[in-house]
Formats: structure tokens, sequence, C-alpha cells
């Protein structure tokens, strides 16, 4: 069983007060605890939204990590920092990280594997421009995604710390989202070609859905049986439009 998972990646927003003031209203929302939630706030206040959520299920995210341990690495947080502050999952590979911070595949996979050795969890990031689209070339980059992300890593480590997140970069952020027969056909590929690579593992793994979801589309999104959840940028900014995804089948 796959359990559903809805994501709030907050980006570079929120200050402190914005970060206490969202935490606190969403904690008193009631949603269902088939749902697994989490929110992602800049890493300057992860130790504050860390003590804000005592009591609470929702889990906490951080969008970036270093691969190595520490050192000379001006500007950058590593796995074990992040572990000391104990959060669950650290977003890995996102587009943003691979159009304006020069992210490859191969530094992606450095990171995964820090999260890893580090026992936090992973939401691995993968998704075709709107020029590969085009170009008939999405199932190409996706694999070679998968590939070279999770190289070396074996399927126990995949099963247990790899949420996947399909996020087409053309409709990150643009109110242009993928149809659910999009998505649905690229998470299908996703799933049969880890259970290729990884010894059906793919039927296991959650993959979740990002970009320019909101609360008009969430619920048709995951009524698709191969949407496990949803990874949220703009919706997840306004506790309103964050409650109503949370609660899209309550
Ligand atoms: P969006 O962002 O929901 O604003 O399109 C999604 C993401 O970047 O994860």
């Amino acid at each position: 069983m796959r359990r559903p998972f809805i994501c709030g990646n907050w980006k570079m927003n929120k200050n402190i007060l914005e970060t206490k003031a969202f935490i606190e209203a969403i904690k008193k929302v009631s949603y269902s605890k088939d749902i697994e939630v989490g929110l992602a706030p800049v890493f300057t206040n992860l130790s504050l939204a860390k003590e804000l959520l005592k009591g609470s299920d929702i889990k906490l995210c951080a969008q970036n990590v270093h691969f190595m341990s520490n050192g000379a690495y001006t500007g950058e947080i590593s796995a074990p920092m992040l572990k000391e502050i104990g959060l669950d999952y650290i977003i890995i590979g996102h587009s943003e990280r691979r159009t304006y911070f020069a992210e490859t595949n191969e530094t992606v996979n450095q990171k995964i594997k820090a999260s890893i050795t580090n026992n936090l969890k992973v939401i691995f990031c993968i998704g075709e421009t709107l020029a590969e689209r085009e170009n008939e070339k999405t199932f190409m980059v996706i694999n070679e995604q998968l590939e070279l992300g999770l190289k070396d890593i074996n399927r126990d480590d995949i099963l247990k710390y790899i949420t996947i997140a399909y996020e087409p970069v053309w409709a990150i952020g643009t109110g242009k989202t993928a149809t659910v027969e999009q998505a649905s056909e690229v998470h299908s590929y996703i799933r049969n070609s880890l259970n290729y690579k990884f010894q059906s593992s793919g039927s296991e793994l959650r993959i979740l859905y990002g970009g320019s979801v909101s609360p008009d589309n969430i619920k048709a999104l995951m009524l698709d049986d191969e949407i496990d959840g949803a990874l949220v940028g703009g919706a997840s900014l306004k506790v309103e439009s964050f409650k109503s995804l949370i609660t899209y089948n309550l």
C-alpha cells in the first residue's frame, strides 16, 4: 500500500513570522491520517519549524543538501547537519536547482547517497523540459535521470529512502499542469523502469506529481492510480489552499 504524500515546497519564501503563523494555523487543520503531509521551509527556519511542529504528524523537509559531510564548501549545508535538526526528508534534484545552480545527475546521485548514509529520506525530483517533451525525449530524459541519480544505490535503500517526484519543468510555477493522462503516462513509465532496474521496487515506491498542483486539480490527480501524492510550490504558501490540498479526500 502506497501512502499518499502531499508536501509543500516553500522554495525561498516565508520569513520567521510567516513560518510561525503558517505552521500554527496548519497544525489546527484535521486531515485524514491516511495521508502523509510535509513542509519544506528555508534552511534558516528549519529548527524553528521543528520546534513548532512538535505534537503534529507533519513531516519536516529540507530543500537541498551538500554531499560532503563537512569542509571548505562556503555556503553549503551537509546531511549530518540536517540530521541534527531531526528532519524527515530532503528534496533533491529539484529542477530549479538543476537549472540555476548547475546540479547534474551526478551531483544529485552523490546527494542522495549522503542522505541515505545519514538515514534521511529523499524526495528525488525528475522531469523533462518543454523542448525535451516537444522533441519526444521525455522518456529518454527520465530514464537517464533515474539511471544516473540512483546509480550504485541498492534496492533495499531505494525502497526505504526514496520517494520520486515527477515534475515536468514546463509545469512548474507556470499554472500549466500536466493533464492527469500525461502525468499518469510518465508515472507508469517510471514505475516500469524501476521494476526493471531494481527488481519490482517500482510497484512499492511512491511517485508524486509536481507542477502547478492546486485545490482545483488535486482531486483528479489523486484519483489516478499511478499518482501517489503531490509536491506543491505556489499552492502550499497560503494556509487556505494548502488546507484544501491536504483535505482533498474529506
Ligand atoms: P508549483 O511548484 O506548484 O509552484 O508549480 C512545484 C515545485 O516546484 O515543486
